[in-house]
């Protein structure tokens, strides 16, 4: 039962479209795990739920979601595909590590001060919680290993934290995970400000390219890119626009940028962001035929997480009866 391997867990929520940041910086990792790792990828309802959704696109977007995991590379054979509420571990463990997490620990986590921030109307205890359910999906695997985007680099320290002091009070019990971040994608900002981060909930429909973007799309959205006022494609911090479009050049292309320096020299901004544009499109493209297969057949989505669901709560039962057996329920 592939005991050797080491465990990679990620997990994506199915709210919103997913942006080549949330690509670049992360699902397109996922696959380079699958031969070394047993590697589990969760579609992340229950989280989704601590901002209000609307029903039937939550459960549209579940679908989504894992057809998208699928479409980027990641075999249901060699990857364990799957919906968090499908494996009632996440909430059993979540609602245990939510008694050791601190108040103030979560008080000082970034997304949740972002979020109350927007959804003012709506901060309600599973948004302030939400670090304690995300370190249960990890810890629930005995995870070694979390490919994420750098945005969730606070949460995952918690979760540390979090594994840390349960080891300490009742002796090894989870595995501490390591965060694993893309350092060549760390950070896709927004084509429209680039010196903000390129966010799927932004109102401004150019700032942001959506995985499953048309190419004509795409091709606009780089058209309109914001650079600076000098015509020299060169990376430094003080070109943030330039800078952030040779960044995505370089992930779908694989060049360096001194490449890209020197195949644009001499020319106008106009040549290179076509040059983004075609590039990030026609790297989409496959993930863009695949999704639309696969999302055509529902029936073959279902066996999918019904499938991966069975092979998750195999591992998650295992834990669940180490845990309750160190807290001290009654088996
Ligand atoms: N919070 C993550 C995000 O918004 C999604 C997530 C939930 C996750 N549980 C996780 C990521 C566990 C890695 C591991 O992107």
């Amino acid at each position: 039962m592939n005991q050797d391997k080491k465990t990679v867990f990620s997990g994506v929520q199915p709210s919103g479209n997913l942006t080549i940041g949330n690509y670049l910086g992360a699902i397109k990792n996922f696959s380079r795990f699958s031969d070394e790792y047993k590697t589990f990828y969760c579609v992340v309802d229950l989280h989704a739920i601590t901002v209000r959704q609307v029903p039937a696109e939550l459960r549209r977007r579940t679908y989504e979601t894992l057809a998208l995991y699928m479409a980027c590379g990641l075999d249901e054979k060699k990857n364990t595909l799957f919906v968090q509420s499908h494996v009632p571990g996440h909430a059993e463990l979540g609602w245990i590590l939510d008694c050791y997490t601190m108040f103030g620990e979560l008080s000082r986590m970034t997304q949740f001060k972002d979020k109350s921030q927007k959804h003012s109307e709506n901060i309600n205890a599973g948004l302030f919680t939400y670090p304690a359910l995300m370190a249960a999906d990890m810890l629930l695997y005995q995870t070694d290993l979390v490919p994420v985007g750098i945005d969730q680099k606070q949460h995952l320290e918690l979760a540390r934290d979090v594994a840390m002091r349960f080891n300490q009070i009742y002796g090894d019990t989870f595995t501490v995970p390591e965060g694993y971040i893309s350092p060549d994608t760390m950070k896709i900002m927004s084509l429209a400000e680039p010196t903000a981060k390129m966010s799927k909930s932004d109102p401004n429909q150019n700032a942001v390219v959506y995985i499953l973007d048309s190419k004509d799309d795409i091709m606009r959205k780089f058209k309109k890119a914001v650079t600076d006022s000098e015509a020299e494609v060169r990376y430094s911090e003080d070109k943030p626009g330039v800078s952030n479009l040779m960044t995505i050049y370089r992930a779908f292309t694989g060049k360096s940028f001194e490449d890209i320096e020197a195949e644009f020299a001499g020319k106008g901004y106009g040549d290179f962001k076509l040059a983004v544009g075609e590039a990030c499109a026609d790297g989409l493209a496959p993930v863009r035929e695949e999704f639309a297969r696969l999302i055509a057949d529902k029936a073959h989505l279902e066996a999918v997480m019904k499938a991966g669901a069975e092979e998750a709560s195999y591992y998650a039962r295992r834990t669940m009866s180490k845990v309750r057996r160190k807290i001290g329920f009654v088996n």
